[in-house]
């Protein structure tokens, strides 16, 4: 695994994209700056087979690397399945395709350069949003949800990662305390982290658990159920 050292020396601020020096690193800067990154990913398999139907198709949503459907694949390897990964970072989009036919050669797996927002859903049981609805325009975010949502069969699940804000100030700033925390034990120099928040925050915008909550329910969603957490990191399953 190739360490990300992208933010160690001194940059002019730019925005942060997703280009192909960052797939180079991308799986080291996953697991040192989000926590429970691993364990989201390794659980969410286990989550989707619950909800995996047989002949249907599990989207992928801004798939990066194809982590989370590489784990749900391992976990419904006994049905058939059709895996649709989604992301508008050709890079990402490159890497993902060799990544997943060398580890899921079999199974049908469609690779789309493209924004999520232009994408159609159909024939879905699962629908995954792995850390990516933060980097929507806010005001984009329920047209998607209404998408998914409509795209789900009866029983069919989003599951739905992201990065939180909090409502209260100082406990928001409390967790952002013990995310620079994570990140400078996981061996990120306070040069990085400041840069790399500086290079996120025009880019990443995180909501609250209860914007996502209403918004899930506004979209249709029958329950929403927080199923993980480490500091502001969170995943949620929304269920159709
Ligand atoms: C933090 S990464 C997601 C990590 C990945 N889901 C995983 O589980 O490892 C966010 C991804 O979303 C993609 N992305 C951001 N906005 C997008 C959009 N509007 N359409 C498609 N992909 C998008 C980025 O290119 C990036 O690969």
């Amino acid at each position: 695994m190739k360490q990300d050292n992208i933010f160690s020396t001194l940059k002019t601020p730019v925005d942060f994209n997703f280009d192909a020096a960052v797939v180079d690193v991308f799986p080291d800067m996953l697991r040192r700056s989000i926590p429970g990154y691993e364990n989201i990913i390794r659980m969410l398999g286990g989550l989707a087979c619950g909800y995996a139907q047989n002949n249907t198709r599990i989207y992928d949503l801004g798939c990066s690397l194809g982590a989370a459907t590489l784990s749900v694949h391992r976990q419904t390897r006994d049905l058939s399945l059709q895996h649709i990964c989604i992301d508008n970072s050709a890079a990402m989009i490159k890497r993902c395709e060799s990544k997943l036919k060398r580890h899921m050669p079999a199974t049908s797996v469609e690779l789309i350069c493209d924004d999520i927002q232009k994408i159609k859903i159909e024939n879905a049981s699962v629908v995954l949003l792995n850390f990516t609805l933060q980097f929507l325009p806010k005001e984009a975010r329920f047209r998607l949800l209404k998408t998914i949502y409509n795209g789900l069969l009866e029983g069919g699940v989003l599951i739905l990662s992201e990065k939180l804000i909090f409502n209260d100030e100082a406990v928001n700033q409390q967790f952002i305390d013990w995310h620079h925390q994570f990140k400078r034990a996981n061996g990120y120099s306070d040069l990085e982290i400041s840069q790399k928040r500086a290079a996120i925050e025009n880019v990443l915008i995180p909501d609250s658990f209860e914007t996502h909550q209403k918004r899930l329910a506004d979209a249709g969603f029958t329950q929403t159920l927080q199923w993980f957490q480490a500091f502001n990191f969170s995943s949620l399953i929304a269920l159709k």
